[in-house]
């Protein structure tokens, strides 16, 4: 196959886009899909200051590396879950890459912040699936380190994969209230929220692991150990076979959704947030969500302690 820009031999070949591209046409290609997401959505502009959500795995990492490249005001930010050799070595994935590139980098450690908030210990305590209590903890530092920072926007390198099982997942228990929620960009419902982009939401996990090779990035390869089994990994697998048999079928999934179905759920969406009254940040009710975990394992300790006294 020859390179749809170049005529040179092709390296990658993109079924869902009836293309194939050499090597520096592809990273060419890579950067203008990003580029053409954060123009067609108008995710943010040059003057304003990007969190940059990193998990050490190949997609943030890409992402960070294409908005540094393209000259945007980045700084990294890492959460530390608490989850054994996993989250150590993400982290280290995270710090090198920072370091060789010379970009600025926050970390926040969920087990700093309190006793008994790494991950595991926080599922244990709830009896949650870990995933849903990382979900919370994770949802609540973004959107405090964002503010607290003072940045414009947090960008997270959620992928069409990612938005395709995510989009599966809730059609398939018609969740409303999320598919009206689920679009690349999220403005800001409340003071101490900042606007929420994901630039790679229309470009594939394959895309994004062949600009992290091509880049020599070194990414975490292994998945959270927790999300072995977990029904996004199903909704994904499900995808790709339909991917295979039908070359192009997420990414017309999601576009479809965001263009026909997606302005019809907007109109439920929920009324505007208002003050935690643990943490201040946004909230449904008298306490935020991240707040209420919080407090179940502050309480279930304190029992605990009693209890051997
Ligand atoms: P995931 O929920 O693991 O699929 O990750 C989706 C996105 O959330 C990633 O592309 C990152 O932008 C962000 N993210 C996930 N885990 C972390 C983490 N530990 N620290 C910072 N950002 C993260
Ligand atoms: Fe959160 Fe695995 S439980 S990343
Ligand atoms: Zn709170």
């Amino acid at each position: 196959m020859k390179c749809t820009r170049c005529r040179a031999k092709a390296e990658v070949q993109l079924r869902a886009h009836n293309a194939g591209f050499c090597r520096p046409c592809y990273l060419f290609y890579f950067r203008r899909q990003v580029e053409r997401a954060i123009a067609g959505e108008r995710m943010f502009t040059p003057g304003e200051r990007l969190l940059v959500a990193v998990s050490g795995g190949k997609d943030s990492l890409a992402l960070w590396d294409v908005l540094a490249d393209l000259g945007y005001d980045t700084t990294g930010l890492y959460l530390g879950l608490g989850i054994g050799a996993y989250s150590e070595q993400s982290h280290t994935k995270v710090a090198q890459f920072a370091q060789r590139r010379g970009l600025a980098l926050r970390v926040v450690a969920f087990e700093e912040e309190a006793a008994g908030l790494a991950v595991p210990a926080v599922a244990a305590a709830t009896r949650r699936p870990p995933c849903s209590a990382c979900g919370t903890m994770k949802r609540h530092h973004f959107d405090a380190a964002a503010i607290d920072g003072g940045f414009d926007v947090l960008v997270t390198g959620h992928n069409l994969d990612d938005e395709a099982a995510r989009l599966m997942g809730n059609v398939l228990r018609w969740q409303k209230d999320h598919l009206a929620r689920q679009r690349p960009v999220l403005l800001p419902t409340h003071p101490r929220f900042v606007r929420k982009v994901k630039p790679l939401y229309l470009v594939s996990e394959y895309e994004t692991a062949v600009y992290a090779f091509m880049r020599g990035i070194d990414y975490i390869v292994d998945e959270c150990p927790n999300a072995a089994g977990a029904a996004q990994l199903l909704y994904k697998d499900v995808l790709n076979r339909l991917e295979v048999a039908s070359p192009g079928t997420k990414l017309a999934f999601v576009k479809e959704f965001l263009r026909t179905g997606q302005p019809a759920f907007a109109q439920t969406e929920r009324e505007a947030p208002r003050d935690c009254e643990g943490c201040g940040m946004p909230s449904y009710g008298p306490l935020c969500a991240y707040c209420r975990l919080v407090r179940e394992v502050q309480s279930k300790a304190s029992a605990g302690a009693s209890a051997l006294a």
